[in-house]
């Protein structure tokens, strides 16, 4: 089968190649691999910052295609019924434990950049039929994130959420918001891309360029209230504000770090304002589930921004690890 394989950490260490099909174990479901999109920890592993990676090997996390074959033992899925793979095959559900990120597509295990891949059955959600393969390849990771974010909260018609940026966590959770009748305040470095936020319904814009004071104008447009969820994909340079930016009770959900993961921070808010500070690694596959049930019932459509052959393979990586030139997720197909 055709495959890229990243022989060595950097940016610059693809090469296309033909390797053996991987053979179906009983429980296990061969998958015709036809999309996949990229995540902040794609570029992380490609460059070496992300333990677990041993080279060469199949990268990308987040893909989707179709069912090709099904191993002993396997039922409830039909021959080109279209899935999604989730990246922790192993972790179906409830906390997450070391053997489940012991088991990760794309890091330890082959990833979505192959033709085919064997993956057990009960790792599979099925692709919503209003979606693409590039469109079901982008939930994963971004949307089971972003989805946990919003049920952390127990968002609700009313609810206030701040979004930083516009990469793929944010996108999703601009989308869930809204079903969830939130209202939107969002912080991007671009007017264009904040028009483009404003048309998927972000409520209230703010460019952090042109005020990095971007808290005091959430506590401004909020009447002194603040956020009842700050989704905190940005990290050191911004979680100090996103802890002045969040109501009383309110939570702030830290999942990025594309600014570094070192702060300094004054304690004072959380203690005085009760603050929750909600860590969260991703999802199970059991979330993935609820996400994509959402995104089914609410037809939300994933904001894919670009989309790159798999020639074009460093291409891609090199535009997501640009920072800040894409909105919502850049996708690979086969
Ligand atoms: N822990 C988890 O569960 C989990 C899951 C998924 C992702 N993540 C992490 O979450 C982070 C975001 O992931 P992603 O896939 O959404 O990344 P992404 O698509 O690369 O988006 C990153 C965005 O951050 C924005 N940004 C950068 N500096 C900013 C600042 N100072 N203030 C506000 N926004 C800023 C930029 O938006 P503009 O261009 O609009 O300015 C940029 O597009 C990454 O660190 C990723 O590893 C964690």
């Amino acid at each position: 089968m055709k495959a890229i394989e990243l022989t060595a950490p950097g940016l610059v260490a693809f090469r296309q190649t033909e390797l053996p099909e991987p053979q179906v174990a009983p429980g296990e479901v061969l998958v015709r691999l036809r999309a996949a999109t990229l995540n902040f920890a794609d570029v992380a592993v490609a460059t070496g910052a992300f333990p677990g990676a041993t080279f060469p090997m199949i990268p990308v996390a987040d893909g989707a295609g179709e069912v090709a074959a099904l191993g002993e033992g396997v039922s409830g899925l039909s021959i080109g019924e279209r899935v999604i793979p989730h990246f922790m095959p192993n972790w179906q559900g409830g906390a997450m434990t070391s053997r489940h990120v012991a088991a990760m597509r794309g890091i330890t295990l082959p990833g979505s950049l192959a033709e085919y891949v064997a993956v057990p059955a009960n790792s599979l959600v099925a692709l919503p039929a209003h979606l693409d393969f590039v469109q079901g390849a982008a939930l994963p990771i971004a949307a089971t994130t972003a989805w946990n974010a919003v049920r952390s909260a127990q968002l609700r018609p009313g609810s206030v959420v701040v979004l930083l940026g516009t990469g793929g966590v944010s996108i999703f959770a601009l989308q869930f918001a809204k079903a969830s009748g939130a209202t939107v305040i969002l912080a991007s470095s671009s007017d264009e891309k904040l028009e483009r936020a404003r048309q998927l319904g972000a409520d209230y814009l703010i460019n952090y360029r042109a005020t990095p004071a971007w808290d005091e104008k959430v506590l401004r447009l909020t009447e002194g209230r603040g956020a009842d969820l700050v989704v905190e994909t940005v990290g050191g340079a911004t979680f100090a504000r996103a802890l002045n930016a969040a109501a009383m009770g309110g939570t702030v959900f830290t999942v990025g770090f594309v600014s570094g993961t070192a702060v300094s921070i004054d304690l004072l808010p959380i203690i005085v304002k009760a603050l929750r500070i909600v860590g969260n690694s991703t999802g199970s596959v059991a979330d993935l589930g609820e996400a994509v049930r959402a995104i089914a019932a609410h037809r939300i459509v994933p904001v894919i921004d670009r989309v790159f052959s798999l020639d074009e393979t460093g291409a891609a990586y090199a535009e997501l690890s640009a920072g800040g030139r894409h909105f919502g997720k850049l996708g690979i197909v086969h």
